[in-house]
């Protein structure tokens, strides 16, 4: 049994990166004070520097002139040094360039990805998890990470879904103030911390159809209950920047879009960090048909409150504030105040960083830092934190490797021994050799007294390429028919002379993620047929899932006795699905969406109104004939080797009168025979009141570890901002006098139920 104290560290303080400091305010000033208008346009310029096809003559000019204040995903600290010394020693005003790079979840250790992490309900490990990340990035210079992505996503078709945490504004804040306290601690500047970057703000998790990029159509209470919830968490957790979103809200383009920046962000949450656009968003309000031109363009997004274009350098959409905004000051269209507004922002959180101080990055420390052994460690404890048991009939599971009933392990699939896919999107540069396959994991746990042996059955593909894939290397060309029937064939075999098969199925890595939508959730290529066929033969199958989001598995959760979601794991995903199938570590991960039983039934999400009917009448069909209304599997779903019950649910005090708190008390108890974990969730819905509410709202949870027969009573407090919703009607935040329904249980569909009254003072 492999389980870890993880710290939980309190902090309540708001942190360093979004508060204001006096003697940094004045070393802005007087830096101002001696920039020219192009010296502080170019602080507002990002560009891309791709060290596999660019040189670094490209750039070197522009930096030496001032026309570039930040480079994105250079990896290389001698690269980014070099550049660094041009800046600082070579060009008039001497001012540092700011690093920055996707850190989604790792760099040379790789953590599972985001909606994996969200699914292990434990901050303080993804707190831990992205300390580390950060600590890797800023040993080769970067300072500086686009993340975290805290879209909320309803939509499984949207490939981006594997980036965040899920459908939930409540788990969703939670894991958002956790990825910031991870990369930022109390200060970005301290050893081995990054600057945080909330995105994509806000409503790209609703892109119509899951198509990327596509429109998104919000209503206002939609959005503050349900969308915003997270950043907000962001800004609270003191995240140092923002990046606008790519896509039309309400037909206003995210990146032109002054209601998203300026009224909600700057006045109603108080940020006081810097506003990044996506790539080439702001030449793409042209495209969008919003602005004119070019140069419109670069006067709408400042104007609105995009501080610093990303661009990638000799794109046509690209560099509209370099090649437009000094023109448009002396038109007197953009004021002077309005572009020291922006670059007084990209100073400040240079001077906060301590770039000054600082520039460069000891190259000869990367190694030791990237090579601590306690990142592995970490990473094998967060990927078996964040695996989700489906079924498992018959506790097939855990496998005993000491039975000597099983002399030969068949592990089969198209994922069970890429190295590539254990991984994920966003990883591309860690040492892909060193990620652990599920082969190699299961391997090193029988030893070699078991023959395990392999064959990946068939193989799957993306139908259009991902733009990605110039970055992670094309795969290996399709296998000829007669190789599909050959390698089917070998498989099936091998399955028919094992004692047990593992089947480990689910998706490449840039089968989600950015550019990653996809019109249904099935399986890709013949690994349903693979399936039905080795399930057919009468072995015990066990089922692993590697894939970025919820998948069509109706067949094998009737017909397949084990099933475990592993997710993209990361480098350690191999040894910790190894660790869960042997039971060298329990499941206890949820899910962090609700699993639907086909594509036909998105969008899907356990927090919706009900309307006309309830869905719980005997006999009610009036959604869909075809199919039930249910998912199948619920939000916050999730099995373990042992059992929990809980019981004796209580409210400290059952009426409590606006803005008073009450405490909600369960008793949890291990009812089987080993030790495990269980999440507590804490459920509410509100009866009555100026608009529907939903039937369930999370807002509260805790994962906790229990002994055999082990009791321990978990509380909540309920108050003020948990009953508090905004509501259209009253275009405000709205707590009302109501009864409360309050469910604790062991997900979304907990049964145990007590009532709260709320009333007037
Ligand atoms: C585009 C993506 O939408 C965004 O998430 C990412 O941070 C930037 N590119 C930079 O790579």
């Amino acid at each position: 049994m492999v389980l870890f104290d993880l710290p939980v560290v309190a902090r309540n303080t708001r942190l360093a990166s979004n508060t204001k400091s006096p003697s940094i305010d004045r070393r802005v000033d007087e830096l101002l004070s001696r920039m020219t208008l192009d010296e502080k346009v170019g602080q507002l310029n990002q560009l891309f520097y791709f060290t596999q096809f660019m040189k670094p003559e490209m750039v070197e000019p522009d930096i030496r002139a001032g026309k570039v204040g930040s480079l994105l995903f250079i990896t290389d600290p001698a690269i980014i040094n070099r550049f660094q010394k041009v800046a600082v020693e070579n060009s008039r005003l001497k001012i540092p360039l700011l690093f920055g790079f996707d850190v989604i979840h790792g760099f040379h250790t790789i953590f599972p990805v985001p909606l994996a992490m969200a699914s292990s309900w434990d901050p303080a490990l993804v707190e831990q998890a992205q300390g580390v990340a950060a600590s890797e990035a800023r040993a080769v210079g970067i300072r500086w990470t686009f993340a975290p992505m805290v879209d909320i996503a309803r939509d499984p078709r949207w490939g981006r879904i594997v980036e965040g945490a899920g459908e939930d504004p409540f788990l969703g804040s939670r894991m958002a103030a956790a990825h910031v306290r991870g990369f930022q601690d109390q200060d970005p500047s301290s050893p081995g911390r990054l600057l945080a970057c909330m995105k994509h703000f806000a409503g790209y998790g609703s892109a119509h159809g899951g198509r990327d990029y596509d429109s998104a159509y919000i209503a206002d209470a939609e959005l503050y209950n349900v969308y915003f919830p997270p950043f907000k968490a962001a800004v609270d957790a003191g995240v140092g920047s923002a990046m606008s979103a790519y896509m039309d809200l309400n037909d206003v383009p995210a990146t032109g879009n002054a209601f998203l920046l300026r009224d909600v962000l700057r006045k109603e949450w108080g940020f006081k960090g810097f506003v990044v656009s996506d790539a080439d968003a702001v030449g793409n309000l042209v495209t969008h048909g919003f602005a004119e031109d070019k140069s419109d363009a670069a006067y709408r997004a400042l104007t609105a409150g995009v501080d610093l274009e990303m661009s990638f350098p000799g794109n046509p959409v690209s560099n509209a504030y370099a090649t437009s905004l000094t023109k448009l000051v002396q038109e007197g269209r953009v004021t002077k105040d309005q572009v020291d507004e922006a670059v007084r922002r990209i100073l400040e959180a240079k001077f906060k960083l301590g770039l000054f101080e600082n520039p460069y990055v000891d190259e000869t420390r990367v190694a030791t830092i990237h090579n601590d052994p306690e990142h592995r460690r970490l990473a094998r404890v967060a990927a078996q934190r964040s695996m989700v048991l489906l079924r498992n009939e018959g506790n097939l599971l855990p496998l005993d490797k000491r039975d000597s009933k099983v002399s030969s392990v068949a592990v089969i699939g198209p994922l069970a021994d890429s190295k590539r896919d254990i991984r994920g999107s966003w990883s591309f540069v860690d040492d892909v050799k060193s990620a652990v396959t599920v082969l190699e994991g299961i391997r090193a746990k029988v030893g070699p007294s078991v023959k395990v042996e392999y064959a990946a059955g068939v193989d799957i593909a993306r139908a259009f390429q991902s733009p990605f894939a110039i970055l992670q290397g094309a795969r290996p060309a399709a296998w000829s028919e007669a190789q599909k029937q050959a390698e089917f064939e070998k498989a099936v075999s091998l399955a028919r002379s094992s004692d047990v098969v593992i089947l480990v199925l689910g998706q490449h890595e840039e089968m989600s993620g950015e550019a990653a939508s996809q019109s249904t959730l099935d399986l890709p290529g013949r690994q349903v047929e693979l399936l039905k066929t080795i399930a057919g033969l009468g072995k015990p199958v066990v089922l692993v899932l590697i894939n970025g989001r919820p998948l069509e598995i109706s067949w094998a959760a009737a017909n397949v006795s084990a099933i475990l979601e592993a997710w993209h794991p990361g480098s350690e995903g191999g040894n910790a699905v190894a660790d869960i199938l042997y039971g060298d570590a329990t499941p206890g991960g949820k899910l962090p969406v609700t699993w639907p039983r086909s594509a036909g039934q998105i969008p899907i999400y356990y927090a919706h109104n009900i309307t006309q009917e309830p869905e719980t009448k005997k006999n009610f069909t009036s959604r869909y004939w075809d199919i039930p209304t249910s998912p199948l599997y619920p939000f916050g779903y999730g099995l373990s080797y042992t059992t929990f019950s809980f019981s004796n649910l209580r409210v400290s005090k059952p009426e409590v009168k606006l803005g008073e708190s009450t405490e909600v008390l369960v008793d949890v108890e291990n009812t089987g025979r080993r030790a495990g974990d269980e999440v507590a969730q804490l459920y509410i819905h509100q009866r009555f009141g100026i608009a529907s509410r939903p039937v369930r709202e999370l807002k509260g949870f805790e994962r906790i570890t229990l002994g055999p027969g082990e009791k321990k009573t978990v509380r909540f407090t309920l108050g003020k901002s948990e009953l508090t919703y905004w509501s259209a009607a009253a275009k405000a935040w709205v707590q009302e006098p109501a009864v409360f329904d309050v469910w604790v249980g062991a997900d979304a569909t907990a049964t145990l139920v007590t009532t709260l009254r709320v009333v007037a003072r």
